[in-house]
């Protein structure tokens, strides 16, 4: 278990029913059910192969009666028992995909928790146009990466860009990772922009907008 799926897990809630989707080695799921006898975990994935091996390995700590294996494309496995839906490890344009046409059949969902590789902002806006709001964020280092854990919770809240570029939670919570988190965005950001043609304005514009926004958080 590495600290990422660590921190990740002290987000969900006590007794839960969640269903992990892109579950891999099913790390999470064991780590969840032996932390909290209440949880009870569906572990589903797109491919066989992770699949296989979440078996194996729930089998070889004799979870099976506890954790579920289920095969299937993103929410196809969703059942009405589910309350608690976690991806991570994934794109956020994937994770977007997910959900896209999928909104009401989640309707016994209560809370999200995501940890997108790429495009954080976008799946903020998307959940939180969509029956979502953002009720924590961690920033949790893993090696020499920083990834952002999204908690969010069935309701409506409004944001600003501000907000939903750096986090509702990450701005008041703020702190050295998010020092860092930002100035690396800041620093590839500003290497996107040296490389972006003249002609790619729509997107130059974007990337320097975003840069103008860093500057200002971090004070440059
Ligand atoms: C990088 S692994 C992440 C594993 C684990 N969640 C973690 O964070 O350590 C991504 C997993 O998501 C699965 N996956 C990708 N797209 C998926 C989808 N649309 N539905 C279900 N699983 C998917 C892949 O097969 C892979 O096992």
């Amino acid at each position: 278990m590495n600290n990422r799926l660590k921190e990740l897990a002290e987000l969900v809630e006590e007794n839960s029913t969640i269903l992990d989707i892109g579950c891999d080695h099913a790390f999470l799921d064991i780590y969840l059910v032996n932390k909290d006898k209440g949880i009870k975990a569906i572990a589903s994935d797109i491919a066989e192969g992770p699949l296989e091996q979440a078996k194996k390995n729930i089998e070889r700590v004799g979870l099976e009666d506890k954790i579920e294996t289920r095969l299937g494309n993103g929410l196809e496995p969703y059942t009405n028992d589910i309350d608690t839906l976690i991806i991570c490890g994934m794109g956020g344009r994937n994770m977007i995909g997910i959900f896209k046409g999928h909104m009401r059949k989640i309707k016994n969902v209560q809370t999200i928790i995501l940890s997108p590789n790429n495009y954080q902002e976008d799946v903020k806006e998307f959940l939180c146009k969509n029956s979502f709001y953002i009720d924590d964020e961690v920033l949790v280092k893993d090696k020499k990466f920083i990834y952002q854990l999204i908690k969010f919770k069935r309701g409506k809240k409004r944001y600003t860009k501000r907000q939903y570029f750096f986090g509702p939670i990450n701005l008041i919570k703020k702190g050295n990772l998010f020092e860092e988190y930002y100035e690396r965005e800041l620093q590839s950001k500003e290497i996107v922009l040296q490389l972006l043609p003249k002609n790619y304005r729509l997107k130059r514009r974007k990337v320097q907008k975003e840069i103008d926004l860093l500057k200002k958080e971090l004070k440059k």
